[in-house]
């Protein structure tokens, strides 16, 4: 929409889809922006027969003419991002033009030893399971005021400065709590000066630039990553990432008031899948979880991780709209439950012997909710070719509409397949 901000947001565990559906929605807006995580993050796009795996670049960038931005509130690993961007170059794709926030956090070699360091430290049995990609650590530095912003890369004064200072403390922990070897300064050092000169270009004020393009009246589309139930505040909490994918940590991520936020999108798949460990309380351990993982080829786009699987959960639906505030759905991968004689729904939780509607986020009351499932009639035939709500079975048109009355909020976009054009739209 022209002159508003709309935020998208992933409704459950992460990986719902968020990348198609940007990709989808990105021709009819001006401005794409990432605001928070990282690289633990991975957006597929699929258009024709080429696949984009978008891990810090926003999902947007197919477009000629968008202007992409890369929010204060990611945490930039800038290897990774020169890489993304070479593919790109590479393939003659990168038509939309780049700003990276001066003041995004940088993502250094020692976050991602630490982020292994600490997963080892916890244990089996306490191990989050991270992607490994130094998020925490890294958010950790920020909120200890100890970061080193992209902004930093390009003065090469204060980048030694803090940089000397960040190693000197890193190599204290890793050699005398983890008893591992020290990393060294400078080859750091010089590593980071030259991903400070290759990205000059494209740094500057993100906040200002969405400001600007909001003032002429442009759309702005905030591209949030991971999930609802994977928010430090509001997830599954120690069992989630270290930041806000919550809609309201598009406002902090990218800068903009709430005042000028005009819609929330949640993105949420018409089964559910989390990876890494914590409570998943409808996760399927039989043969159904199995099906979906194969038919859904549920294995992790930045990991390769294959992803744990299950039925939709309402219960935890109804909180991801409650939370973000949405107010229209995005509905992914429902051609995967074609060819199922029966799809189950979880619309609310047996809790030692109680029924419960409301999700808890704590993990001790979802390891201990059983979900009462509802059982709806499925169908047989490919919904691949649907391009509108009408061509798709009277089953599948039921399963939607059973989804937007249980929700309580309108399903706008349908995914049918993984391709750019397989979607149906509604009053999108
Ligand atoms: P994201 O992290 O939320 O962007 O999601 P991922 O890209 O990690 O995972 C979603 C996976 O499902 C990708 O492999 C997509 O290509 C695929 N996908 C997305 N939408 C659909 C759909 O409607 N149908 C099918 N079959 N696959 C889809
Ligand atoms: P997208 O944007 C699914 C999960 C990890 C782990 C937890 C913490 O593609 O949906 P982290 O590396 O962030 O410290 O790991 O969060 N996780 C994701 N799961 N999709 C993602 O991103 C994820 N990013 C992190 O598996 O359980
Ligand atoms: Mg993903």
């Amino acid at each position: 929409m022209k002159g508003c901000t709309e935020i998208l947001v992933g409704a459950q565990w992460g990986d719902e889809g968020k990348g198609r559906v940007v990709d989808a929605l990105a021709g009819k807006t001006d401005v794409i922006v990432r605001y928070q995580g990282g690289a633990n993050a991975g957006h597929t796009v699929i258009v024709g027969s080429e696949k984009h795996v978008f891990h810090l670049l926003p999902s947007g960038m197919l477009y000629t003419g968008k202007l992409c931005i890369i929010g204060n509130g990611v945490v930039v690993d800038p290897g990774q991002l020169l890489f993304e961007l070479g593919e790109l170059q590479a393939q003659g794709k990168d038509r939309a033009r780049l700003v990276v926030s001066r003041d995004a956090h940088v993502v250094l070699p020692y976050h991602k030893v630490l982020d292994g360091a600490d997963e080892a430290f916890r244990g089996k049995e306490r191990a989050i399971g991270t992607t490994k990609r130094g998020i925490g650590p890294c958010y950790v530095d920020k909120y200890n005021r100890m970061g080193i912003t992209m902004g930093d890369l390009a003065n090469p004064e204060i980048l030694r400065e803090k940089l000397s200072q960040n190693v000197n403390m890193k190599n204290m922990l890793l050699t005398r709590i983890y008893g591992m070897t020290p990393l060294p300064f400078d080859s750091m050092y010089q590593e980071a000066l030259e991903w400070g000169a290759k990205l000059a270009p494209y740094l500057g004020d993100a906040s200002l630039e969405v400001h600007k393009a909001l003032e002429k009246g442009k759309g702005v589309l905030l591209e949030g990553a991971q999930g609802t139930l994977l928010d430090v505040d509001f997830g599954t909490y120690p069992y989630v990432t270290s930041s806000n994918p919550t809609a309201a940590g598009g406002c902090i991520g990218a800068g903009v008031g709430p005042t000028r936020i005009s819609r929330v999108i949640g993105v949420v798949k018409a089964y559910c899948t989390r990876v890494g460990e914590g409570p998943f309380p409808t996760e399927d351990f039989g043969e159904w979880g199995e099906y979906l993982r194969v038919k859904g080829g549920e294995f992790g786009a930045t990991t390769g991780r294959p992803r744990r699987c299950g039925w939709l959960d309402m219960v935890a639906l109804r909180y991801a709209v409650r939370i973000n505030g949405l107010g229209v759905l995005a509905l992914t991968k429902l051609d995967v439950l074609s060819g199922l004689e029966e799809i189950q729904v979880a619309l609310e939780y047996s809790v030692d012997g109680t029924t419960c509607g409301e999700f808890t986020p704590s993990a001790s009351f979802l390891e201990s909710a059983e979900p009462l499932y509802t059982s709806l009639p499925g169908w047989k035939e490919d919904i691949s070719g649907c391009r509108s709500f009408e061509e798709l079975p009277q089953e599948a048109q039921n399963y939607v509409r059973f989804i937007e009355e249980q929700a309580g909020v309108p399903v706008g976009l349908i995914g049918v397949g993984p391709g750019r054009e397989e979607t149906i739209l509604r009053g999108f």
